[in-house]
């Protein structure tokens, strides 16, 4: 990206201006200006910004950067999207001049054509021919101002939207790479017909695809558009382009079953809600909440299908880190339905009453063994439920959660927490980079056995010396231990003396024969089924040298918390900027 572009955008606008409307409540302070955060909750303003410097922090979430991060931030953009947007608002004339690459060229005309579909789907709800579908949202409590807001559509016989397609100027070949149509003996057939349409958005507000009701009863009840270019169900939760700022400004997320009941509840005020696309929670989709909060409700529908669902999608949450409450409605009714007969309050505070995920689980299982428990009862319990534990990566709700099941089950909490270590240890051991689901993170305080990071590092660099390049940013700052280090050191000189080698277990050996029983180990560790040397090699480097940057971001966040707010020397400030770079580059 062109630096003075960047450049020009900064002498332009101001950010404080700027931020201005997102964050109606700046107010002057000395030489900044101060406000209550827009990316965490808080009730005394920390949020920082300056037109001098061209910069925000907050010193409550320790989010910062300048007038483009702030967009990326909050508008949920890349640095491109951001980019054009400024140069836009800043009046100066911002075409890329590299022509598009095949693949991008695709993308752009999907884009198009699904925006041609759903403004004309709404067109047709919207007139004469959409009356019965217009009657049947009405059933289901939606106002017209709702039906416009998600610009809900009404798709016709087969055939009606090609023809409008075409005469647009769009090719069969779009229509079908964005799954509108599908090529059959018998032609192209339209993949939507007299269904009641639900564009689907992602988080930027781009229409990526559609979902498809039938109207009144029938088989199938949704249908979604197939996967495409734009469109990876996994990666999209309904209702989230809505729900972003409410979410940040509630400090929670709820998640809910369907479209119906997103859209009910947005009309009822509570905007924090979204849903997956009918295909059940993802690791990315935790990701993506977790980019707005870390707390998530999970609402589903109170039948035994939604229980377990609930329990499954709750269990996905934890494991990114996200405080989850599983919550459910009395009376059998639907999230929509529920509020729309007892309202937004009444709705919150069941949402308030929610339970924690070790009490969902544990009221689940203790309902499914009325009477005493036996004990094979007990440790039945108790091994499902430390499965749960295990997910959590938080050490002291850990221990809370084992409290928690040994007090509520009568047994000694010693007794649940080994049932704990020997799972956590089964699930870590010498596999931490397969592919597919990932086990538990490792914790340190209760997997003494498992091999640290840094050991695994070591061993598999004993087993592929040529690899060393790929650990080359790292620190004495990255390893938990001075000896680790040591190690490291080592490993890279004899490597470096002798880099023909294949093996340098024994010239270790020679070279720290104190060290003997350590190498030894690290030389017998097991390598993962489906090694890749070069693969975990940098994945275990990146993943040091991550924890690495993050210890000593902690560090200089605390320093600039003596500092108080405006004093930062700008040295400060500047390494705190250079870390959270180094540390975007692994989130992203
Ligand atoms: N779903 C689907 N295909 C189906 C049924 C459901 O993709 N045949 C998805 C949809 O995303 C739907 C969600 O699963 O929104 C939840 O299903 P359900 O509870 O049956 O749908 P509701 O949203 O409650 O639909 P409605 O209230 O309109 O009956
Ligand atoms: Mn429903």
């Amino acid at each position: 990206m062109k630096t003075d572009l960047v450049e020009q955008i900064k002498d332009r606008l101001d950010i404080v201006e700027f931020i201005r409307h997102y964050v109606p409540g700046l107010k002057r302070a000395g030489k900044t200006y101060k406000a209550c955060c827009p990316f965490h909750q808080e009730k005394t303003p920390s949020f920082t910004c300056s037109s001098e410097k061209g910069l925000f922090y907050c010193f409550g979430c320790q989010e910062g950067g300048d007038i483009i991060a702030f967009l990326m931030k909050i508008e949920n953009l890349s640095f491109k999207e951001a980019l054009e947007r400024l140069a836009d608002l800043a009046g100066i004339e911002y075409q890329s001049n590299q022509p598009l690459s095949g693949e991008e060229q695709l993308r752009a005309n999907v884009r198009q054509v699904l925006n041609f579909a759903r403004e004309h789907y709404h067109k047709n709800f919207m007139s004469r021919a959409g009356e019965h579908a217009r009657t049947y949202v009405k059933s289901r409590n939606l106002t017209k101002e709702t039906c416009e807001h998600f610009e809900l559509g009404l798709s016709g016989a087969q055939g009606v939207l090609t023809a409008a397609a075409k005469q647009a100027g769009f090719a069969d070949s779009t229509l079908k790479e964005a799954g509108l149509c599908i090529q059959t003996d018998y032609g192209l057939r339209e993949y939507f017909r007299n269904r009641l349409m639900f564009p689907i958005w992602n988080q930027r507000g781009d229409t990526v695809g559609f979902g498809g009701r039938i109207l009144g009863e029938g088989d199938p009840k949704y249908l979604n558009s197939p996967e495409t270019i734009l469109f990876t169900k996994s990666h999209v939760l309904y209702g989230l382009n809505f729900a972003g700022p409410a979410i940040r400004k509630a400090g929670r997320a709820v998640l809910l079953e369907g479209y119906m009941d997103v859209i009910g509840c947005h009309q009822a005020g509570v905007e924090y809600t979204v849903a997956p696309l009918g295909t059940s929670l993802t690791e990315e989709h935790a990701k993506l909440l977790k980019r707005y909060t870390q707390n998530v409700v999970v609402l589903f529908d109170p039948d035994e299908a939604g229980l377990k669902a609930a329990l499954r999608g709750a269990l996905i949450l934890v494991e990114q880190g996200i405080f989850v409450k599983v919550a459910s409605l009395p009376d059998g009714l639907d999230p929509d339905e529920y509020i729309a007969q007892y309202g937004k309050e009444k709705f919150e505070s069941i949402l308030d009453n929610a339970q924690e995920l070790i009490t969902f689980h544990l009221r689940r299982l203790l309902d499914a063994h009325p009477g005493p428990l036996s004990a094979q009862d007990k440790t039945q319990i108790v091994t499902e439920l430390t499965q749960t534990i295990a997910k959590q990566p938080d050490a002291i709700v850990r221990r809370e959660w084992v409290k928690q099941v040994a007090e509520n089950l009568g047994l000694e909490e010693p007794l649940v927490m080994q049932r704990l270590t020997q799972i956590m240890r089964s699930q870590t051991r010498f596999t931490p980079f397969q592919a597919g689901p990932k086990p538990a993170v490792v914790h340190a305080d209760e997997t003494a056995l498992a091999p640290a990071p840094e050991e695994e590092l070591l061993a598999w660099l004993l087993k592929s010396p040529q690899h060393m390049v790929l650990c080359e940013a790292l620190t004495e700052r990255d390893f938990s231990s001075p000896r680790l280090w040591q190690l490291f050191q080592t490993l890279v000189s004899v490597h470096q003396q002798n880099p023909q080698a294949a093996d340098i277990t024994d010239l270790i050996l020679a070279a720290v024969p104190a060290q003997r029983n350590e190498v030894a180990k690290l030389a017998l560790l097991q390598t993962p089924n489906d090694f890749d040397p070069a693969r975990d090699i940098a994945a275990c480097a990146a993943k040091l040298e991550q924890a690495g940057i993050h210890k000593e971001l902690q560090a200089v966040t605390r320093q600039m918390k003596t500092y108080g707010t405006g004093q930062v020397p700008p040295e400060v400030f500047q390494a705190y900027m250079q870390l959270q770079r180094k540390l975007k580059k692994y989130r992203s």
